[in-house]
């Protein structure tokens, strides 16, 4: 039984292949409606969603499944104290793959170990956002036609930003991909994802300027400060408006520039970008539902390219 717990999990041949299934699904959507008749996805969200959620449970629809769920922790056993471990053992007797989120760091791991159907982190903490990363890259192969010699810039909150360090991961497996790390300086990428990139000999860069770094970028992935995350309300509040994507930052950048955001954006794209053929994030949304059939008949072990 396999699960897809980190971006690690994934390897140039598996995204391809997923890829792949991901574009034939959307070209016959027809041919794959009854793929997983009788098959129940369960969610299992301790952490609010819009996008995931609702895309794996579209997902599954789409392939002929059911879906189970719960969309709150207040809503389940852990608001009377039930563990993971336990919540996993039960919901393998009711569902035959599962989503979940989760607020701590390394929750879908601990799941896994304790499950008998696959599992499918759909976010931990600050830590991982695997099907995100899934879906950015199915984004990037269709806009960019490669996956590889990208100059990739990420911008806002990437300590905290789970998507970031999953989709770090994945580029740095493409050769001749460099990343433009822009964030103020609370905010960094952690020392560890930056430690792997020197150690495979991945070029980056880090800085606070986005005026000058968009210059240089073909994908510029922009996020949300994770408020959530943070230990006072007053950092917060300090940081969260510190990038602001807006028409004239855009007017600086390549005309085949790729503008990403995982949603929810909050203020940090201007709503007078959203028209601009550049920014494909709604495009990045549909593309989450595609890349998530096409992982569901995987680990399910049903037909696939
Ligand atoms: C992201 C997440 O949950 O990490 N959202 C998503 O899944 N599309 C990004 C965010 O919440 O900022």
């Amino acid at each position: 039984m396999r699960h897809l717990i980190s971006a690690k999990d994934l390897s140039p041949e598996y995204v391809s292949k997923l890829i792949a299934s991901a574009e034939d699904i959307t070209n016959n959507p027809k041919k794959y409606a009854g793929e997983c008749a009788g098959k129940i996805i369960a969610t299992l969200f301790y952490e609010p969603s819009t996008r995931t959620r609702l895309s794996f449970e579209s997902a599954m629809i789409g392939l002929g499944g059911s879906v189970i769920g719960f969309s709150s922790a207040d809503s389940s056993s852990a608001s009377k104290g039930e563990s993971v471990a336990d919540t996993i053992r039960m919901i393998s007797c009711y569902a035959d793959i599962c989503a979940i989120r989760h607020p701590k760091e390394g929750s879908a791991m601990v799941a896994s170990m304790h499950s008998g159907i696959p599992v499918i982190n759909a976010g931990d903490g600050g830590h991982q956002h695997p099907t995100q990363t899934l879906t950015d890259l199915l984004t990037i192969h269709s806009v960019k036609k490669r996956l590889e010699g990208l100059t990739v810039g990420l911008c806002g909150d990437l300590k905290f930003g789970r998507t970031v360090h999953s989709l770090i991961h994945a580029m740095k497996m493409y050769a001749g991909n460099s990343f433009i790390l822009v964030s103020p300086e609370e905010l960094k990428v952690p020392d560890y994802i930056k430690e792997e990139l020197s150690k495979s000999g991945v070029k980056f860069t880090e800085t606070k300027d986005l005026n000058q770094s968009i210059k240089e970028m073909d994908v510029l992935y922009m996020t949300r400060v994770q408020r959530e995350r943070f230990f006072n309300e007053e950092d917060y509040v300090r940081l969260k408006d510190t990038y602001i994507l807006d028409k004239q930052k855009l007017s600086l950048a390549k005309n085949d520039l790729a503008v990403m955001h995982p949603l929810p954006r909050v203020n940090e794209i201007s709503t007078e970008v959203d028209g601009d053929p550049r920014s494909v994030y709604f495009d990045q949304a549909r593309y989450g539902r595609y890349i998530r059939m096409a992982l569901i008949l995987d680990l399910l072990g049903e037909r696939g390219v």
